[in-house]
C-alpha cells in the first residue's frame, strides 16, 4: 500500500548550503518515499502564484524574494498519511519553536529561511503537486 501523497520544497537556504541530500535522507527516514523530484529556479511569477494564499500577508514580498534567491528542489512524497508525516518531520514554521530532531530545528536558519515547505492539507497537496508536476513525472 503506497499511502497518500504530499508536496515538498527544499528551499534556497538548503540548496545554497548543499543540504538537499541531508533533507531528503531525513524525509526518507521518516517513512516518506520520493516519487518525483526536480531542481528548478522559480520565476517570480511562479513563486507569487504558488504563495498566492499569502499575498495579503506582510511577509509576502520577502517570502517571494527568498524563494527565487536560488534553486529549489520540488518533490512529491508518498507514504502512509504523507501530509501529516511530512509536517511532523518538518517541525514548526519558526525553527525556534520546532522540536528536536525535526528538519527545521536541526537545519533551518530563520523563520523565513526555514529549509522546507510542506503542504498543510491533502487538498492543498493535490493542488501544489499539479502546480509543478505532470502525472507522468510521478513514479511510485
Ligand atoms: P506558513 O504557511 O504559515 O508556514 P508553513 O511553511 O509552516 O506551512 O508560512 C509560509 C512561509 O512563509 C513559512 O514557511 C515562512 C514564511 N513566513 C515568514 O517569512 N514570516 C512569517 O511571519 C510567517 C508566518 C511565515
Amino acid at each position: 500500500m503506497a499511502g497518500t501523497r504530499t508536496f515538498s520544497i527544499i528551499k534556497p537556504d538548503a540548496t545554497r548550503r548543499n543540504l538537499t541530500g541531508k533533507v531528503t535522507a531525513m524525509l526518507e527516514e521518516a517513512g516518506l518515499r520520493v516519487v518525483a523530484s526536480k531542481r528548478i529556479h522559480m520565476t517570480r511569477e511562479q513563486a507569487e502564484g504558488f504563495y498566492a494564499v499569502h499575498k495579503e500577508r506582510p511577509f509576502f514580498g520577502e517570502l517571494v524574494d527568498f524563494m527565487i534567491s536560488g534553486p529549489v528542489v520540488v518533490q512529491v512524497l508518498e507514504g502512509e498519511n504523507a501530509m501529516q508525516r511530512n509536517r511532523d518531520i518538518m517541525g514548526a514554521t519558526n525553527p525556534a519553536d520546532a522540536a528536536p530532531g525535526t528538519i527545521r530545528k536541526e537545519l533551518a536558519e530563520s523563520l523565513e529561511a526555514n529549509t522546507v515547505h510542506g503542504s498543510d492539507s491533502d487538498e492543498n497537496a493535490a493542488i501544489e503537486i499539479a502546480f509543478f508536476f505532470n502525472e507522468d513525472e510521478i513514479v511510485g
